[in-house]
C-alpha cells in the first residue's frame, strides 16, 4: 500500500485544532470528501486522527502511561546512560516505545518518516490526557528520515531504533493488529544497517537496537545484549564521525 493512496477526510479540517492542522500541513496528505469505497483512510474522532482499514479496523497510537520500570528490565538496562539525558527515538512508529523512553530520559526526539504514521503520532501527542502529559511534554517530534535527521539534530546521549522486521514477531509494544497494519503501510525497513551506521557516528554514549529474539543481531560488534521474553535490546558503542 502506498501512502499516496491513504487520504485524509476533508471534515478533519474543521474538527482538529489549528495548531495540529498546521503541524500536519507539511505532510501534504491527499484529501477526500467521503470515505473511499476501498483502501485505508484517515478520519477524525473526538480523540484525534484515526487510521481506518478496509475491514473497519481503527488504528490510533495508544498513549497509556507505561508501568514503572524495575532495575532488571532489559530496556532500562540498555538505556542506562540516557537517564536524565536525551534520547533520539529514530523509528517512532505509533509511539509504543517513545513513552517508555520518556520515562527514562529528560528529552526524547521522536523521528518518523512515514507521513500517515507521523500524522497519527502527532495527533495522539496533541490529545494526550493527564496521566501521560508529563511524559508527552518531554517528546519533540520530527518528520523525515532519521538517517538525515540525526546528522542535523543536536547530539543525543542514546539513539534508539526499532526498525520494522519481517513477520514471525509474535508480540511487540503494539497490539498485533496495529503491528500488521503498520507493516502494510510502511513495508520493511531495509535500510536498518545504514541507520545503525549513522546512529553510531552521532550518538554520544550508545545506540540501542530493538530486535525480535528470533532475528540475528543487526551487527556483530555489539557490546551487550539485554534479552526480554520476546525482544532483545542490542547495545552498540559510538564510532565517531570518521567511521
Ligand atoms: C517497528 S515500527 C516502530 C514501532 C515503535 N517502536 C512502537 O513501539 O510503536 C518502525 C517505524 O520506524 C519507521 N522508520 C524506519 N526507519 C526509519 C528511518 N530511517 N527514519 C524514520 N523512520 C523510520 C517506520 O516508518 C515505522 O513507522
Amino acid at each position: 500500500m502506498q501512502d499516496s493512496e491513504i487520504p485524509l477526510l476533508e471534515s478533519c479540517n474543521s474538527s482538529l485544532s489549528t495548531d495540529l492542522i498546521d503541524a500536519l500541513a507539511i505532510l501534504n496528505l491527499p484529501v477526500c470528501s467521503e470515505p473511499p469505497a476501498e483502501g485505508y483512510y484517515l478520519s477524525c474522532e473526538h480523540d484525534g486522527l484515526v487510521l481506518n482499514t478496509d475491514e473497519g479496523e481503527k488504528i490510533q497510537p495508544v498513549l497509556s502511561k507505561p508501568a514503572a520500570f524495575t532495575g532488571k528490565q532489559p530496556l532500562l538496562r540498555a538505556l542506562a546512560p540516557a537517564r536524565g539525558g536525551t534520547v533520539i527515538d529514530a523509528t517512532a512508529g505509533l509511539a509504543g516505545d517513545t513513552l517508555k523512553l520518556a520515562m527514562i530520559a529528560d528529552k526524547v526526539i521522536a523521528i518518523e518518516r512515514n507521513p500517515v504514521v507521523f500524522a497519527l503520532l502527532v495527533s495522539a501527542l496533541h490529545t494526550a490526557t493527564d496521566s501521560t502529559l508529563s511524559l508527552v511534554k518531554k517528546i519533540e517530534t520530527h518528520f523525515g528520515d532519521a538517517i538525515d535527521q540525526i546528522r542535523k539534530l543536536p547530539a543525543a546521549d542514546v539513539i534508539f531504533m526499532d526498525p520494522m522486521f519481517p513477520p514471525k514477531r509474535k508480540r511487540s509494544a503494539l497490539p498485533p493488529k496495529a503491528v500488521r497494519i503498520l507493516r502494510n503501510i510502511v513495508g520493511e525497513d531495509s535500510d536498518d544497517e545504514e541507520l545503525l551506521r549513522v546512529a553510531r557516528q552521532y550518538a554520544l554514549r550508545r545506540v540501542v537496537v530493538k530486535r525480535p529474539l528470533h532475528a540475528s543481531p543487526l551487527a556483530d560488534d555489539h557490546v551487550a545484549l539485554h534479552e526480554g521474553k520476546v525482544v532483545r535490546y542490542e547495545v552498540y558503542l559510538p564510532t565517531g564521525k570518521q567511521a
